[in-house]
């Protein structure tokens, strides 16, 4: 029997009716390949703020340090918006990034057979879709110094080392290695000297993969192209504030932002959670998709704990509720047999996985 720590944090507004999904499709899944999960819940973002009057309390951060993997849900909301920014949840999100280490985030945009059609692209643009963006987490424009603002003037620096470019692109090229072996660099090498060093560091680390076909492509270009022709994309591989902007305008394409998962990883504990936020409008309605989650959660188990088969089962069990036509709200309109609530939809994918 194996044993997994996993660390839990649901945080604020559908986070917790999502992560509740994904631990069912987890306890499903588990006697099935001899594993035993033993989780810990964990406070964080306006949660977490309300009971202890910071948005990361220490010792989430050493809990999860003691974990074999974190699952996370979402944070936020309207509600926490006026906070001082050192005490908004955002800010919780993004120290506890830093302190874990994630350097590398990963987000694949898959688009699901079944779902060709929920895109707001044409069918034949998107069918087919299967990118990873690789984007840096913890460095960037994020957390550059000097940063501040006053009454007239406001400014935030963006700064990559040498060393922080080189280990992402390893990340980014030991990826495509595993996929088709193609990388897209995105920077805005034109401009910004930032990027250039960008640009010259993984043109070095390239020489290392001579299976990888490199290619570079100014961030411009890159929103157009995604949009144009999505399928010419195998990695993504770019810095914090390309990729998060980059990595939203992927997720569309798959149709609904409710189907996409994430990892965070670096040398330390590893972070999975869906992309979409918290949803605060929606939330404890019953009608979020969990999907995103759950494929986290899979995520989690190849990625963090190398339970390949027990996250592949997980995988096409999505995929057989999907082809079922069972629908979240959010995809509805797209070939639905039975639109379900939030913990339908987990139930049904927990069956199957378990099968
Ligand atoms: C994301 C989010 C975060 C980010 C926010 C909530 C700080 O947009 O994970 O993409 O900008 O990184
Ligand atoms: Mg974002």
């Amino acid at each position: 029997m194996k044993k997994y720590k996993i660390a839990l944090i649901k945080g604020d507004g559908i986070g917790p009716e999502i992560i509740d999904e994904a631990v069912k499709v987890l306890d499903a899944i588990a006697p099935k390949f001899d594993i035993e999960f033993e989780y810990e819940e964990l406070l964080m973002g306006g949660i977490a703020y309300d009971i202890t009057g910071d948005p990361l309390p220490s010792e989430t951060v050493s809990k999860s340090l003691g974990s074999d993997a974190v699952l996370f849900g979402a944070i936020g909301g309207e509600k926490w918006d006026n906070l001082p920014r050192e005490k908004r949840p955002e800010s919780g999100l993004l120290r506890f990034r830093k302190e874990l280490g994630v350097y590398a985030n990963l987000r694949p945009a898959v688009v699901y057979d079944e779902l060709v059609n929920a895109s707001s692209l044409k069918p034949e643009v998107v069918k087919g879709v299967d990118l990873m963006v690789v984007r840096e987490l913890i460095g960037g424009i994020y957390f550059g110094e000097p940063k501040g603002r006053d009454e007239d003037k406001g400014y935030n620096t963006m700064v990559y080392t040498r060393s922080e470019i080189e280990r992402i692109a390893h990340q980014a090229f030991a990826i495509a290695m595993k996929r088709n072996k193609k990388v897209c660099s995105v920077d805005k090498a034109n401009v910004l000297d930032v990027s250039q060093l960008w640009r010259d560091v993984v043109t070095e680390v390239a020489s290392q993969y001579p299976e990888v076909e490199l290619s570079h492509m100014y961030v411009d270009n890159a929103a157009m192209q995604l949009i144009r022709d999505p399928k010419q994309f195998d990695v993504i591989l770019t810095g914090n504030i390309f990729g998060d902007i980059l990595s939203d305008e992927a997720s569309m394409l798959s149709g609904s932002i409710g189907l996409l998962p994430s990892a965070s990883t670096g040398d330390k504990v590893g972070v999975y959670e869906p992309i979409h936020g918290s949803a605060p409008d929606i939330a404890g309605q019953g009608i979020a998709n969990p999907i995103a989650t759950i494929s986290s959660a899979s995520m989690m188990l190849r990625f963090a704990l190398g339970e390949i088969e027990a996250a592949d089962k997980i995988d096409s069990a999505i995929k057989q509720a999907l082809a079922e036509g069972y629908r979240t709200q959010d995809l509805a309109a797209y070939d639905a047999k039975e639109v379900c609530s939030t913990s339908e939809m987990g139930s049904i994918i927990a069956n199957y996985a378990a099968k």
